[in-house]
């Protein structure tokens, strides 16, 4: 478990509402560099707010966001890229047009890294035969890891990933859960935001569970499934 001194991202007593919407209240974890935390919680509990939150999409309306100790609450999304924070987006968000090779150069100018090997990205991802190829004629799941491959380029220090399994087959979960322990032993810190459990507890031994936008419990995955908080915010009380 991280430390204080240790954390890279830190975040503490986080509140974001959308009118009278109060979607994360007081939430507070840290992140150290390499580590993987898993992002839990039911459909609407505020998973994809907080890496909004973190990536810099929107600012938390009160609470502390840090990053390598330094306050980014206030820092717009390419500011917090260049320091190296990239996510990658529950619905992909690629450069149809354009093709999977480009995407990932264009990305590679948004980032903190200078030379960034744009064919190693291809090669992890397994999208090198599909290089010249117009993103659009992609499907949904290749664009996702191209998203993924985007975010890559930017030579993040911390990467949020939101929901990358869904729709892959065991074969490309395995290659997935293989690329994202890869990175972290590269050292760059990863917040993983997914449904499928059996995937998350291949990857990580940390969860983050939150519940109507409150941390519900932090810990094994193991441990989260027997808190009767956690029961009942997925199937009820
Ligand atoms: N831009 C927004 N404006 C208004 N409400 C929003 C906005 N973004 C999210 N919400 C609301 O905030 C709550 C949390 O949404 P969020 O997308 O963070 O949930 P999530 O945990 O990622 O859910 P899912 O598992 O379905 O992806 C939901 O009630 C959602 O409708
Ligand atoms: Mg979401």
């Amino acid at each position: 478990m991280s430390s204080e001194a240790q954390a890279l991202l830190r975040l503490s007593g986080v509140r974001k509402h959308f009118g009278g919407l109060v979607v994360l209240n007081d939430v507070g974890f840290s992140v150290a560099p390499g580590e993987i935390v898993g992002l839990v919680g039911p459909n609407g509990s505020g998973k994809t707010t907080a890496i909004n939150v973190i990536s810099g999409l929107f600012r938390a309306d009160a609470g502390l966001v840090s990053f390598a100790g330094q306050d980014i609450n206030r820092l717009p999304m390419f500011r917090r890229a260049q320091l190296g924070i990239n996510r990658s987006f529950q619905v992909p968000k690629v450069f149809r047009d354009m093709t999977v090779r480009e995407n990932i150069e264009v990305a590679a100018h948004c980032g903190s890294k200078r030379n960034t090997d744009v064919d190693a990205i291809l090669d992890d991802l397994d999208l090198a035969a599909l290089a010249e190829k117009p993103a659009g004629s992609l499907t949904v799941n290749q664009q996702k890891l191209l998203d993924l491959g985007r975010a890559l380029a930017t030579g993040p220090k911390l990467l949020l990933v939101d929901e990358i399994g869904a729709g892959l087959n065991p074969a490309e979960l395995n290659g997935i859960a293989a690329l994202l322990q890869n990175l972290a032993a590269r050292g760059i810190a990863l917040i993983v935001v997914e449904h499928l459990l059996d995937f998350l507890n291949r990857i990580t031994a940390r969860v983050i569970v939150l519940g109507a936008g409150r941390m519900l419990f932090e810990g094994s995955l193991d441990a989260a499934s027997r808190d009767p908080e956690v029961v009942a915010a997925f199937f009820g009380s």
